[in-house]
């Protein structure tokens, strides 16, 4: 599954990363990539913490009323995506895991946005402001 400009929230930044994260799991089932898998998977475990808490930075600044109940969201995201890393690590056939990972990356990441992002996004931009590109 590919990021669709349906993804796109408004927060320039949070758009940026939210792509950047597609294209990422997208490498995982691309063939000419396939040599690269576990160096992609890594990338993905650093950047899915490093783009949450860049989430988490905006909602505290703006004093997201429903920023506990989003982070724990994202902690289901961390602990779901490690259980799956580690089988990878311990896999024979690495495969299945591969598509596995990136089946559940596309998909929480498709419903969380439209609907758990979409709602902070909306909220932000009003609270701080901001024009709606
Ligand atoms: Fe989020």
């Amino acid at each position: 599954m590919q990021w669709s400009k349906n993804l796109e929230l408004g927060v320039a930044k949070i758009d940026a990363q939210h792509k950047e994260l597609f294209v990422q799991a997208d490498k995982l089932l691309d063939r000419s990539q396939q040599s690269r898998i576990p160096q992609t998977l890594d990338f993905l475990k650093g950047y899915v913490v490093k783009h949450f808490s860049a989430e988490e930075a905006l909602q505290k600044i703006s004093l997201y009323p429903k920023a506990p109940f989003h982070h724990g969201l994202h902690v289901d995201f961390v602990n779901k995506f490690k259980k799956l890393y580690d089988q990878f690590l311990s896999a024979g056939e690495k495969l299945t895991v591969v598509m596995a990972i990136n089946s559940m990356v596309t998909n929480w990441l498709k419903d969380h946005i439209l609907v758990h992002d979409k709602e902070f996004a909306d909220y932000y931009i009003k609270k701080m402001g901001l024009q709606k590109r």
